[in-house]
């Protein structure tokens, strides 16, 4: 008896927690190919929820250290992260907004109501200048989204001068009465946002119309071309992107977004960010991986007609969406976020990297405390959330030229379903170092990883981990740093290439040097 139960035991083995599994790996250093744009790693700040309001934007009693009512503590944390870009106003939000609410004396601003979050008052306070000066504060690129769903052309024309002329107009008259003499030169220009949904319920057809009147008045100011990025589809619908490509000449776009959500359950019932088990966690991978096949397919359509990828796809609403938590306001999208949102983040980033040859852009949603975010604050408290430590890691990939791989790896299986448990990025930067992200999704094997590195040379090798004893640990207020990077010593050089021991459940970023 007690042999045959030593024997049952030596079967489990392979499944047991800290098993091992294998893969190959061979990146190529001899293609260097496309740059991986800094883009990717852009953020996104809609008036919803916390994050503007009690995010970013305080009281203007508020003891904490702050730039007007612009926490500051926030500002010090994203520019950590090299955060190259932000996009504002929403979202839902930018279709019903009117930016001439947003300026001028801020007592005299009209209140209104969010209606698409929450019902709440909108106080204005927060607007055009505020926006730009905290972007300056940031060091980052605005990405502002003008209002195509309710908004009329004349007024989409107009913000563009009140934030980019330099010349004589009645609009920059306005803006220096405002206090602001020389103009913003704003770039990225979202024509609009979910023009399929809350922004106008349109079809592809008549959204593609209005896209090329709403795009000729909103115009190029000397010294201030626009880059200005059309309202694209809902995660599969392919229609879409074919109606615009075929639609709107290509000069007149230099993006097509993307909206892709990691929904664990149904839209209905999308699960909890905290308490969920193996099979929600691995279901919320599956919907994460979607995006490889979304990038592709879409890719594909805007090859036909842009074989020189002169068009941008913008990934610019990406990440996971829970059920708020208990006990909060089901309008402002409030989670947590846990070590499946640090494999989230850390698996579309690289697939996003992979991809660099046609997504140049990217915004997670959102930046603090809505959705995915990268920080919690509550009063004076502020937590930096596991999806954050993930930006710190990868900003390495930033403006770094991408170098192509090929993995050989093994399947994590739940439930007989089954997905691969690795995925990895890899980039080289300006100063010749290699950088490697590498991503375990397995819950219960470790993955021992043999690379073959064509025309790389290092000498030594270096890494940090994010990861966790479980899929559900978070960050709380109390507890801060349960999930955070830690030095990794699983890397070695061996001769020429390299072998590494990915823990389950993590992520790796590597520097060779
Ligand atoms: O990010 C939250 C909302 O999700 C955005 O306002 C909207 O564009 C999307 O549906």
């Amino acid at each position: 008896m007690k042999k045959r139960v030593k024997l049952f035991a030596l079967l489990l083995l392979p499944f047991a927690a800290g098993a091992q599994k294998t893969a190959s790996v061979y990146i190529n250093g001899n293609e260097p190919k496309q740059t991986i744009s800094r883009h990717i790693y852009g953020h996104f700040s809609e008036h919803l929820g916390r994050c503007i309001y009690d995010g970013f934007w305080v009281s203007d009693t508020s003891t904490l250290p702050r730039k007007d009512r612009i926490r500051l503590d926030v500002v010090e944390a994203l520019k950590k992260i090299n955060i190259p870009n932000l996009r504002w106003p929403g979202g839902c939000f930018a279709d019903e907004y009117h930016w001439r609410d947003g300026i001028g004396a801020r007592n005299l601003r009209p209140k209104l109501i969010n209606t698409h979050w929450g019902n709440v008052t909108e106080d204005n306070s927060f607007g055009t200048h505020e926006f730009l000066e905290l972007c300056s504060l940031l060091g980052t690129e605005p990405y502002i989204c003008g209002n195509l769903g309710s908004g009329t052309i004349e007024e989409m024309n107009k913000w563009v001068e009140y934030l980019n002329f330099d010349g004589l107009s009645p609009m920059t008259e306005l803006r220096k009465q405002n206090g602001r003499v020389a103009p913003w030169k704003v770039q990225y220009w979202g024509v609009g946002n979910e023009n399929w949904g809350c922004g106008g319920s349109m079809t592809a057809d008549f959204y593609a119309d209005q896209y090329r009147r709403y795009a000729t008045f909103s115009k190029n100011y000397p010294g201030a071309p626009l880059k200005k990025i059309a309202g694209g589809p809902s995660s599969d619908d392919y229609n879409w992107t074919e109606v615009l490509m075929k639609k709107v000449p290509l000069n007149m776009m230099w993006g097509i977004s993307l909206h892709h959500y990691t929904i664990p359950k149904t839209w209905a019932d999308k699960g909890s960010a905290t308490a969920f088990d193996e099979k929600e966690y691995f279901a919320s991978m599956r919907s994460t991986l979607k995006m490889e096949e979304l990038v592709t397919k879409h890719s594909i359509i805007m090859d036909r007609y842009d074989p020189a990828k002169k068009v941008a796809l913008v990934v610019d609403e990406w990440g996971i969406w829970t059920n708020v938590e208990p006990g909060t306001n089901p309008g402002f999208l409030y989670q947590q976020n846990s070590m499946r949102d640090a494999l989230v983040a850390a698996t579309t980033l690289n697939i996003f990297n992979n991809h660099c040859d046609r997504v140049k852009m990217a915004n997670l949603a959102q930046t603090i405390n809505v959705l995915q975010a990268l920080i919690l604050t509550k009063g004076h408290q502020l937590l930096l959330t596991p999806t954050y430590h993930v930006f710190d890691l990868y900003k390495v990939h930033q403006d770094a030229t991408w170098l192509p791989l090929q993995i050989n790896g093994p399947e994590y299986a739940v439930d007989g379903q089954k997905l691969p448990a690795l995925n990895i990025s890899a980039s080289k930067d300006s100063n010749g170092v290699v950088h490697i992200s590498l991503v375990n999704l397995d819950a219960n094997n470790t993955i021992t990883i043999k690379t073959a590195l064509n025309g790389i040379s290092f000498k030594t090798v270096t890494g940090q981990a994010i990861t966790a004893a479980k899929f559900t640990d978070v960050n709380s207020f109390e507890k801060p740093d349960v999930v955070k990077p830690t030095a990794f010593n699983g890397a070695k050089k061996e001769g020429d290439n390299l072998v590494v021991t990915v823990p389950k459940l993590s992520v790796v970023v590597l520097e060779l040097k």
